[in-house]
């Protein structure tokens, strides 16, 4: 008699996009009777969906996996796959190296997964790690039965046509494909209908994003923005990650126009030299990066500006990093990521002579000094106004609120009442550099 795989444990790594996918996997199944636990030694399926953006990612997966060999020693009828961007990126290897993974899955393909969770019950081995051009989520569909979030992703767009010297992703998640402005109106009407009050527009390149309409022509973001905003119920909306390409006139000016688009924008810019903008191939000069912004901020001037950095490319000096501090200075992020440069197999800086780590350590300690300084300022900045909360979820304490400001900062809110899924007036009190305390103005 075969175990038939009922209960699904899935542990996620990596970007938005990733956690999107857990989610709306781990939905979908819900209908096919398969659910949610806590634990992976409770479940039938576990599901690792990878990462592998920087760093040994599939080192840890095979560590991980070691820990998960444990558990099926305890229970041999637990199967394991492996999904997500090493899925794709390893393969076949996989399989090989780790006896106990019964499937892996590219993130192109998981809406197979209902026929492919079959197969493995059966006891077949699977890798399937095609490009396909199906729209996966919609095969993949929201159950009904869930109450969501007041804040919520959706995927618009996916992989990326940009080939920066250093990225994985054009080879992990495939061809810059945008889905259907029809279906995604009709998924973000759903998700607002089940509680969703804040939506955050999810993409690689997300201001890529181009699709047909039915009716005829092609919608850009700003149009796709335009139109989810109409639903009425929906109070806010931020998209995540844009191209310093894509910054399209049109979406600059929707951040003076269109309320419910939240004034913060995630603009990577890299690297402020412009040598090494051009060796990671990012099609775009550091001059023309200060003039999106400075456009953006004529048109909103409280725009909150984030960014990624990689330090200690390869053949970066000292004064192309002191230009990359420079630019800190310049724009004063609200908030931004850096991370060390990490050679990955496939892309083309890979063959580049890698910087000695002490130099890339010492380099990432010194823009996160500078990142820090201004996220605080920032923060520090907001003490004493009024901003308008969108309460998430309970706090650790009783009656604690956890919300975001418009620009994305925590904020933490005692109340009486339950106040989670609304957007309320509250007065800053003070900040600890990373999260913001406030009180609600009655
Ligand atoms: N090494 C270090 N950081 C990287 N990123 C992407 N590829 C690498 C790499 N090879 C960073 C970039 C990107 C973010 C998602 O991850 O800053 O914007
Ligand atoms: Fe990677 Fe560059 Fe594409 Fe971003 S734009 S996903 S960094 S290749």
């Amino acid at each position: 008699m075969v175990k038939k795989i009922e209960k699904i444990f899935v542990k996620t790594y990596g970007c938005q996009m990733n956690v999107f996918d857990s989610d709306r996997i781990t939905d979908s199944l819900i209908d096919f009777g398969i659910r949610k636990v806590k634990e992976p030694q409770w479940s039938d399926l576990i599901l690792l969906n990878t990462c592998h953006i920087r760093e040994k990612a599939a080192e840890k997966v095979y560590s991980e996996l070691g820990r998960f060999k444990k558990i099926k020693r305890e229970n041999p009828e637990i199967k394991i796959g492996v999904i997500g961007c090493v899925a794709q990126a390893e393969g076949q290897e996989i399989m090989r190296r780790a006896e106990i993974v019964d499937m892996v899955l590219g993130p192109q393909v998981y809406h197979r997964l209902p026929e492919i969770i079959k197969r493995i019950q059966d006891g077949e081995r699977v890798v399937d790690t095609d490009f396909t051009l199906e729209d996966k989520f919609e095969k993949l569909e929201h159950s009904k039965h869930v109450k969501r979030q007041p804040a919520a992703f959706l995927t618009v767009q996916e992989g990326c046509d940009k080939f920066c010297s250093f990225c994985v992703v054009p080879y992990t998640r495939g061809a810059e494909a945008s889905r259907s402005p029809e279906v995604l109106f009709k998924e973000a009407k759903e998700l607002v209908t089940s509680g969703v009050r804040e939506l955050t527009l999810l993409g690689q390149n997300v201001n890529a994003y181009q699709a047909p309409r039915k009716s005829g022509g092609l919608l850009d973001l700003a149009g796709l923005i335009k139109e989810i905003c109409t639903i009425s119920d929906l109070k806010r909306l931020r998209f995540i990650t844009s191209h310093p390409r894509d910054m399209t006139i049109d979406l600059i000016k929707l951040f003076g126009e269109e309320e419910k688009l939240m004034p913060y924008l995630h603009l990577p810019i890299q690297s402020g030299s412009d040598r090494i903008l051009k060796r990671m191939n990012r099609g775009h000069t550091v001059r023309a990066y200060i003039e999106t912004i400075d456009r953006l901020r004529e048109i909103r001037s409280d725009i909150a500006i984030s960014s990624d950095f990689i330090v200690g490319f390869p053949g970066e000096t000292e004064e192309d990093f002191s230009l990359t501090l420079d630019i800190c200075d310049k724009i004063r992020y609200a908030q931004a990521y850096s991370f060390k440069y990490s050679p990955r197999a496939g892309t083309p800086a890979y063959e580049r002579a890698d910087l000695p780590e002490e130099i890339k350590v010492k380099r990432l300690m010194r823009l996160q000094e500078k990142l820090q300084i201004h996220q605080s300022q920032f923060q520090t900045n907001l003490v004493e106004t009024v901003q308008e909360i969108l309460i998430e979820k309970h706090g650790k304490f009783s009656n604690q609120y956890l919300g975001r400001s418009p620009y994305m900062n925590p904020v933490v809110i005692t109340s009486r009442e339950d106040i989670i899924g609304k957007i309320i007036k509250v007065r800053i009190v003070s900040s600890n550099g990373l999260s913001l305390f406030g009180e609600p103005v009655t």
